[in-house]
């Protein structure tokens, strides 16, 4: 072997190996054996709740993103803010409900195609809506939410998995009605300047 074939050789070896195909290891739906002492049937009922409350949360974190972008109006500061930070949080529990799922044994849903076959929120349309009913929406996305992950949690306690129930009280329903609250004080028809505007 020449000094020419030594060094495209070597080259090779370093060259990344690209286009690779390959089997799944695991199926979507299918559960792998963990030592957790929980049984495989509530694992599984409580896979299946998250991936919900996963598909859901996932959509309403970039409802709140595309009000922030859309938002428009007086208030349009203080709720470019607020839709942001409210983002950030449900992207918090994202990683949090998917990485549950995960440690369970399961697998997460992940990508948009799946997230949009698998959410109950309603989708929003691709333009821009008034104040008042980008935060109407948010607020019934919220109460999908809560409503689901609120059973989720009794049934998790019920089948003795209180690692899931403590992730759907402590963060999953706390994190959302506080929100709710942010954003429905936001809707109260209060005068701005004059407190008895009719009888003035
Ligand atoms: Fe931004």
């Amino acid at each position: 072997m020449n000094r020419t074939l030594d060094r495209d050789q070597a080259t090779n070896k370093a060259a990344p190996l690209q286009h690779q195909t390959g089997r799944e290891t695991q199926a979507f739906g299918t559960l792998v054996p963990m030592p957790l002492g929980l049984d495989e049937a509530s694992r599984k009922a409580n896979i299946e709740r998250l991936n919900q409350i996963l598909a859901d949360t996932m959509t309403l974190r970039d409802l709140y993103k595309k009000h922030h972008w859309q938002v428009a109006g007086p208030t349009f500061y203080q709720l470019h803010l607020l839709f942001d930070k409210h983002f950030e949080e449900q992207d918090t529990l994202v990683d949090l409900i998917a990485e549950r799922i995960q440690l369970l044994g399961g697998i997460s849903l992940a990508m948009a195609p799946d997230i949009a076959e698998t959410t109950k929120i309603p989708r929003p349309p691709r333009g821009r809506e008034p104040v008042p009913v980008q935060i109407s929406r948010i607020l019934e996305s919220h109460e999908i939410v809560l409503k689901t992950a609120r059973d989720a949690a009794k049934a998790a306690d019920e089948n003795d998995d209180l690692g899931t129930n403590d992730l759907l009280v402590s963060n999953v329903l706390r994190t959302n009605e506080l929100q709710v609250w942010f954003v429905a004080e936001h809707v109260v028809d209060t005068p701005v300047v004059r407190a008895d505007a009719k009888g003035a």
